[in-house]
C-alpha cells in the first residue's frame, strides 16, 4: 500500500489532488450530517507516542466522518511504559486488523521504520516524527494558503505558483518547517526561512528555500508568514537567545504585522507560545489563521485517509462524493 511519510513523497499533481479532495471533504463538513460511508468496516489506529491536541483529534474526527472504526492509542498509560518495543506494539495493532496506522513519535524515522518493517500490512501516515517531518500539517497549511491567496473555488486544480511564504523561528527543531519547505516548493511557492543563527539546521543550504536572519526585511515581501513554536522541550539552552531578545528580533507583534502587505496572512501550526513568537494582539487578529488551520486539518486528513484507503480514482472520488 501507499504510505505518507514525507512531504517529499508527493509530486505536484499528487499534492494538488489531495488539496482538491480536501475541498470536497470540506463541503461534507458543511452539511447537516457530516458523514460519508466510504471507510465503513475499515480500522484506523491513532498511535501517539508524543503529546498532541490538534493532530490526534483531527485524525479521529476525519476517520469518524468517513465512517471508519477508530482506535486511539496513547503511549502514556499503555504497556510502552513497561518497556514494550515499537515492533511488539505494531504486531499487537496488526493482530487487531489495523488498515491504517497514524503515528506520532519522538524519534525521527519511526514512521518510516513502521512502514518498511513488514510488521504491519496497513498504510502508515506520519503524524509528526521527532524533528523530521509532519506532512499532513504541511498539506493543511498549503490548503489554508491556497484558500486564502487563490480562493476555495478558484484554487481547484491549482498550486501556489509564485506565492511568497516566510517561515519564522525555531527551524532547527521544526518538523513543520521541513515539511512545509518541501511541499510549498513542490507547489511552486517561494519560501524563505528566518531564524536566529543558532536555530538554523545544519544542511539548510540544501533545502529548496532562501535563508534570512532579518525578519523586518522579509515581512513587506511576504504573502504569508508562518510563525513556529519555540520548542523549549527539545532546546539546549546554549542554542537559545534570551526570551526577551528572541521576541524582540523574531517575534511577531502588531507593529511588525503592520509592515506586511494588505491581504497577507499570519499562520501558526499551534500550540502557540503567546508573548514569545507571537503576541496576543496578532494571534487574535483577523489575519491570523491558526484556528482556520485546525478546521482545515480535518478536511486534509479526511482526504489523505480517503485516498490512501479508498483506492478510487479522482473522478470516481468526486462523483461519489457528490452523489452521497
Ligand atoms: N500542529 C500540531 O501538530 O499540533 P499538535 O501537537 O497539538 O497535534
Amino acid at each position: 500500500p501507499g504510505h505518507l511519510i514525507s512531504a517529499a513523497d508527493l509530486s505536484r499533481d499528487e499534492a494538488v489532488l489531495i488539496l482538491d479532495t480536501a475541498e470536497e471533504m470540506a463541503r461534507v463538513a458543511d452539511r447537516p450530517i457530516k458523514k460519508l460511508p466510504t471507510l465503513r468496516g475499515r480500522t484506523v489506529v491513532n498511535l501517539f507516542f508524543e503529546d498532541s491536541t490538534r493532530t490526534r483529534i483531527s485524525f479521529e474526527a476525519a476517520a469518524k466522518r468517513l465512517s471508519a472504526d477508530v482506535i486511539n492509542f496513547s503511549a502514556k498509560g499503555s504497556s510502552v511504559s513497561k518497556g514494550e518495543s515499537l515492533k511488539d506494539t505494531a504486531l499487537t495493532l496488526e493482530a487487531m486488523g489495523a488498515d491504517a496506522v497514524v503515528i506520532r513519535h519522538g524519534a525521527s524515522g519511526a514512521p518510516y521504520r513502521l512502514a518498511t518493517s513488514g510488521w504491519i500490512d496497513g498504510v502508515v501516515v506520519n503524524a509528526g516524527d521527532g524533528t523530521h517531518e509532519h506532512p499532513t500539517q504541511a498539506l493543511l497549511d498549503a490548503f489554508t494558503l491556497r484558500r486564502r491567496l487563490v480562493g476555495a473555488d478558484a484554487g481547484i486544480g491549482r498550486d501556489l505558483d509564485g506565492r511568497r511564504v516566510t517561515i519564522v523561528g525555531d527551524v532547527l527543531h521544526s518538523r513543520v518547517a521541513r515539511s512545509n519547505v518541501l511541499l510549498l516548493h513542490t507547489l511552486g511557492a517561494h519560501v524563505t526561512v528566518v531564524a536566529p543563527p543558532t536555530l538554523v539546521p545544519i544542511g539548510v543550504e540544501r533545502w529548496p528555500c532562501e535563508v534570512s536572519y532579518d525578519l523586518d526585511r522579509v515581512l513587506p515581501e511576504s504573502d504569508a508568514v508562518m510563525m513556529l513554536r519555540v520548542q523549549r522541550e527539545r532546546m539546549n539552552a546554549a542554542f537559545f537567545p534570551t526570551e526577551r531578545e528572541y521576541s524582540r528580533r523574531y517575534g511577531l507583534n502588531g507593529e511588525r504585522m503592520g509592515r506586511m502587505p494588505g491581504k497577507s496572512i499570519v499562520m501558526h501550526p499551534g500550540p502557540m507560545n503567546r508573548g514569545m513568537e507571537i503576541t496576543a494582539e496578532v494571534a487574535d487578529s483577523d489575519r491570523c489563521t491558526a484556528v482556520e488551520q485546525v478546521a482545515n486539518g480535518v478536511s486534509i486528513r479526511m482526504a489523505v485517509l480517503y485516498l490512501l484507503l479508498g483506492g478510487n480514482e479522482p473522478a470516481v472520488t468526486h462523483s461519489r462524493l457528490n452523489a452521497e
